[in-house]
């Protein structure tokens, strides 16, 4: 449903009578009501209301972003950017708790807001995300940081509007979080931060459990949407101005394997191909143990969908992998590479790196350089591992020193910047379609845009191309982006 049909159900509803129990209903209920609240305090203190969201993480947390503001301008509030959270009247932090330095900031960050909150007493606080589906965080929120407004998790936040209501009406924080859940409401007001693309659930949770990762305990169990809703939001969204997606999941290649008739991830994908007005697709992110052939076989006949395989192997030592519960080896994760090369030529592979796992020796990390300089990553995000409380890994022995981490880590990124600028040097000179995204920053003449491969392009041309796949020459290579010109 689009934001002006779902304000015709806003409108019609009857306030006056006990919430409804049916959702998305009910949130549209509490819309309403705070929407009244809202326009009396905007009275009290003459003038607008602004809020700010802090967005941490992946991007499904930027996806669920997109949502509260959607919640949030459907209320009443302003906008601001999210560098501005000075100066807003309500600001949210919506938190990952993947490596522990993600939450070090939030913290860092609330302390700023307990001074600001003593200064704007229009002022209120709210965490959200990952980070606060861990009972000892919201332990010491509830101990340490008093001030904070409201507090709810990563299965309840279509209950946001609710929350926000009883957050007005109460003197101390509200908090909500549900361990797991196995409801998946849509259809509640969504703000895109581009208009032309967007990001879409496809599922939720995982069910891996590798032993380094808090995902699985954060997000629970694997819940996928039905394809006829998927399908629905997509052309809704197409009709809306949406040319490209991203399926969002933890792992897409579990898609459907929770339902009675399981559907695989490459089915999915053919439907989505056939919505007419959308031009690209992405996905994100595969697991390297069950990506399938068929998944590579649809990918390459495809037109829409991006040569562009987000392929996290997070080490190259198999004895390490095996530690770390991955299901596959060193040599499993090269021979796929070997079959999408072979099938795919042009795909661009990028990957997740972890270094320093407990127990990994000088032997284990030269297995990773290893598969760095064979696979030739186009671009890799590589993380010093980080210890997360409940998860496997955090109780085994022999965890790295931190100065042998460090260096294996500089190590590690100058070998991945020298493969991935050695990639991008290769397509110079070949003309290849750009979706065109903004005015560059720096030069107002300029636009900026994304090749399918998702390396950033700056090219001459007039905002009238934004939103527009465009074909353009790349002409320079500076490793990470490129100069080009439209042809
Ligand atoms: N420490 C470091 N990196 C981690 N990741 C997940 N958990 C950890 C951890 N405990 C990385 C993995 C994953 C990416 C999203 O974050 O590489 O693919
Ligand atoms: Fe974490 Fe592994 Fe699940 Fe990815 S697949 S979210 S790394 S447990």
């Amino acid at each position: 449903m689009n934001n002006t049909l779902l304000e015709k159900e806003i409108e019609n509803l009857d306030i006056s009578i006990e919430a409804p129990e049916t959702e998305p209903l009910r949130q549209y209920y509490f819309i309403k009501k705070t929407r009244i609240l809202l326009e009396q305090l905007k009275d009290k203190y003459k003038g607008k209301l602004t809020a700010c969201i802090k967005t941490f993480g992946c991007q499904m947390n930027a996806r669920d972003s997109e949502k509260l503001t959607g919640i949030l301008e459907a209320v009443g509030y302003e906008i601001l950017d999210s560098k501005k959270e000075n100066e807003a009247d309500f600001v949210i932090y919506n938190t990952c708790t993947v490596r522990e330095n993600a939450n070090l900031k939030v913290y860092g960050r609330l302390g700023k807001m307990s001074h600001n909150k003593k200064h704007n007493p229009k002022l209120k606080i709210a965490l959200c995300g990952c980070m606060m589906q861990e009972p000892d965080v919201v332990e010491k929120i509830r101990k340490d940081y008093g001030f904070v407004d409201l507090v709810f998790g990563t299965h309840n936040i279509y209950k946001f509007p609710e929350l926000l209501y009883n957050s007005f009406k109460a003197e101390s924080t509200v908090i909500d979080i549900w361990k797991d859940t196995d409801k998946i409401v849509e259809d509640l007001p969504v703000e895109r931060k581009f208009p032309f693309k967007s990001g879409i659930n496809i599922m939720f949770g995982c069910n891996n459990f590798c032993s380094y990762c808090i995902v699985p305990y954060v997000r629970g169990r694997e819940r996928s949407r039905q394809v006829n809703e998927i399908i629905k939001e997509i052309e809704n969204l197409a009709n809306d101005g949406v040319v490209e997606i991203m399926l969002l999941g933890q792992n897409v290649n579990s898609y459907g394997n929770d339902f009675e008739e399981k559907i695989p991830f490459s089915e999915l994908l053919k439907e989505v191909e056939k919505v007419d007005k959308i031009k690209r697709i992405r996905f994100m992110t595969p697991h390297p143990k069950d990506l399938s052939d068929d998944l590579i076989e649809v990918i390459k006949n495809s037109k829409k969908i991006c040569h562009h395989i987000h392929l996290p192997l997070q080490s190259g030592s198999s004895r390490i992998l095996k530690a770390m519960n991955r299901h596959y080896t060193k040599e499993d994760y090269l021979l796929l590479v070997e079959k999408i090369r072979k099938e795919i030529p042009d795909a661009s592979i990028t990957t997740d790196i972890i270094v320093g796992f407990p127990g990994e020796t000088e032997e284990d990390f030269l297995e990773t350089m290893d598969v760095v300089k064979k696979v030739s990553f186009d671009s890799a995000f590589t993380f010093i591992y980080s210890k997360r409380t409940g998860t496997r890994a955090a109780k085994m022995p022999d965890q790295v020193p931190e100065d042998i981490v460090h260096d294996r880590f500089d190590r590690l990124l100058a070998l991945v910047r020298e493969e991935s600028s050695k990639q991008a040097n290769k397509i110079v000179g070949q003309t290849l379609p750009v979706l065109a995204e903004e005015v560059n920053n720096q030069d107002s003449t300029m636009l900026t845009g994304k090749l399918a491969n998702n390396l950033t392009v700056h090219f001459k041309g007039g905002k009238r191309l934004i939103g527009n796949v465009v074909d353009v020459k790349l002409v320079e290579c500076h490793d990470f982006y490129y100069i080009g010109e439209v042809v």
